[in-house]
C-alpha cells in the first residue's frame, strides 16, 4: 500500500489527505501546530469542507493520523507539500513555511520519493528553490528526486466541484515524474492534464486567479459607475448574463478576501516585475480592490449625515458566503473605516462567532444602518425591521 505525506492540514491539506487515505492509500498528515494535530487524531475536522465524521473513520481503520514529526518521509513514497505562501509585511511573497517544510522534507527523504508541491508559488520555484533545497539537506543527486507541481484549485464550500470532479494539472521536473504524479491523482481526481513544464502550471495557477481579481475589480468599479449613474447594477449583470457566449457575470463586493486572490496576482506580478515585464492590469485591480471599502464607509456616511455616534451593524464577515474564513476579508478595512470616522460598529456573523475578542452580535432593529457584506444561508434580515440596509454584494433585485 502506498504511504503518502501531506504536509500542511488546512484548507488544501486535510481535503487532499482525505481524498487519497479514501482512495486506499496510507495517509499521514504532517503538521506544525500541535493543537490541530491533537484535534486530528481525536477525528476532529478543522475546516468545514471535511467532517469530523470523515475524520474519525479513517483515523479508526488505521488509514489516518497526524504528527508533527517530518520523520515519516522516510517512509513514504508520496510527500505532498500544502503549506501556506502568503505575503510578508512589504506585500512581497512570504517562503518562509514552503523553505522550512522543504528543508524539514530534504533531512528525510530517500531516494525514489515523488515530492508534489501544491502550494502557490511563482514560476521557477519548484525548480530554482525547492529542487535545490531538497538536494542540499538529503545529499542525493537530482536523478534520484522525483519533483512535480500540480496547484490546488479547491474553492471551499463549494459543493458543486470538489477535489474529485475539479480538473487537475500537473507537470514533472522529469517525464517519471510526471507520471507518478498523474498516476497519484488519477486515483481520486477525474480529469489529470499535464502541462509541459513546472513553469507552465505554476503560471497557470496565477493566471487563474489574477482573472478573477481583475473581474471582481472590473465589476466593483462598474458597480461604482452605475451607481452615479442610478442604475441598478445587479439587473445590468443580469441582463448581460442572458448572452450565451463571450460573457461571464461576475459580482460586486466589498472586495476580495480569502487566501488566494488577493494573493496570487501579487506572486505574479513579483514575477513580472523580477522579469521586468508589465503587470499593469494586476496593479491597477489590486488599487480599485484596496480602495473599495473607503467607497462604502463614505456611502453609509452620505445616507446617515456623517457616522460620529451612528450606531451600525456589519452583517457577515467571513471573506465569502457561507464560510467562517476571516483571513484578507475585505469586512476588516471597511469596520476599521467605520470606527475611524466614528461609528460605533457591530458586527453580526454566526459562523464566525468570535473575533478579534468581539462577539457576533444578534441581529435587530437597534442600529442605524444594517451594511450587509455576506448573506450565510439561513440569515433572515427581517429582524432589523425598518432599519436602512446597504448591500456591499450582488443580491438578486436589490440595488448594490
Ligand atoms: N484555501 C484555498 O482555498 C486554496 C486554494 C488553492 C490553493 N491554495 C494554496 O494552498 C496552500 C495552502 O493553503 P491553505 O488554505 O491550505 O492554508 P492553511 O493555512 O489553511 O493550511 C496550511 C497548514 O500548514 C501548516 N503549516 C505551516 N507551516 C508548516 C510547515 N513548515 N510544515 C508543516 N505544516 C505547516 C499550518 O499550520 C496550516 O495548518 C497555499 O499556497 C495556498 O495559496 C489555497
Amino acid at each position: 500500500m502506498t504511504t503518502v505525506a501531506v504536509i500542511g492540514q488546512g484548507y488544501v491539506g486535510l481535503p487532499l489527505a482525505v481524498a487519497s487515505a479514501n482512495a486506499g492509500s496510507t495517509v499521514i498528515g504532517v503538521e506544525v501546530n500541535t493543537s490541530r494535530v491533537d484535534q486530528l487524531n481525536e477525528g476532529k475536522s478543522p475546516v468545514e469542507d471535511i467532517s469530523d465524521a470523515a475524520i474519525a473513520e479513517l483515523v479508526t481503520a488505521g488509514n489516518y493520523s497526524a504528527t508533527t514529526d517530518f520523520a515519516i518521509v522516510s517512509d513514504s513514497s508520496i510527500v505532498a507539500i500544502c503549506v501556506p505562501t502568503p505575503l510578508d509585511s512589504s506585500s512581497k511573497p512570504d517562503l518562509t513555511a514552503l523553505i522550512s517544510a522543504t528543508t524539514s522534507i530534504g533531512k528525510n527523504l530517500k531516494a525514489g520519493t515523488l515530492v508534489i508541491i501544491e502550494s502557490t508559488v511563482e514560476p521557477g520555484t519548484t525548480r530554482n528553490v525547492v529542487l535545490p533545497i531538497l538536494i542540499k539537506e538529503s545529499g542525493l543527486s537530482e536523478s534520484d528526486i522525483d519533483l512535480a507541481f500540480s496547484p490546488e484549485r479547491i474553492d471551499p464550500s463549494n459543493k458543486k466541484w470538489t477535489i474529485a470532479n475539479t480538473p487537475k494539472i500537473v507537470a514533472g521536473l522529469t517525464p517519471k515524474a510526471l507520471d507518478r504524479t498523474i498516476e497519484f491523482y488519477s486515483g481520486f481526481v477525474s480529469e489529470v492534464t499535464k502541462c509541459s513544464s513546472l513553469e507552465i502550471a505554476e503560471t497557470a495557477k496565477l493566471l487563474e486567479n489574477s482573472f478573477r481579481l481583475i473581474n471582481i475589480s472590473f465589476i466593483n468599479e462598474i458597480a461604482q459607475m452605475c451607481d452615479v449613474m442610478g442604475l441598478n447594477v445587479n439587473e445590468v449583470i443580469d441582463a448581460a448574463s442572458t448572452k450565451p457566449y463571450g460573457f461571464m457575470p461576475f459580482y460586486p463586493s466589498v472586495g476580495i478576501g480569502g487566501h488566494c486572490i488577493p494573493i496570487d496576482p501579487v506572486y505574479l506580478a513579483h514575477a513580472a516585475k523580477q522579469a521586468g515585464a508589465p503587470s499593469s492590469m494586476i496593479d491597477l485591480a489590486q488599487k480599485i480592490n484596496d480602495d473599495r471599502p473607503a467607497y462604502f464607509v463614505d456611502k453609509a456616511s452620505k445616507l446617515l449625515g456623517g457616522l460620529s455616534g451612528k450606531k451600525i451593524l456589519v452583517v457577515g464577515i467571513a471573506y465569502k458566503p457561507n464560510v467562517a474564513d476571516m483571513r484578507e476579508s475585505a469586512a476588516l478595512p471597511l469596520i476599521a473605516g467605520l470606527r475611524k470616522a466614528g461609528a460605533e460598529v457591530s458586527w453580526h456573523d454566526h459562523l464566525v462567532g468570535a473575533w478579534n475578542s468581539e462577539v457576533s452580535a444578534p441581529l435587530s432593529g437597534a442600529f442605524d444602518l444594517v451594511l450587509v457584506v455576506n448573506k450565510h444561508d439561513g440569515v433572515d434580515l427581517s429582524a432589523v425591521g425598518a432599519t436602512p440596509v446597504i448591500y456591499t454584494g450582488y443580491v438578486k433585485g436589490q440595488s448594490a
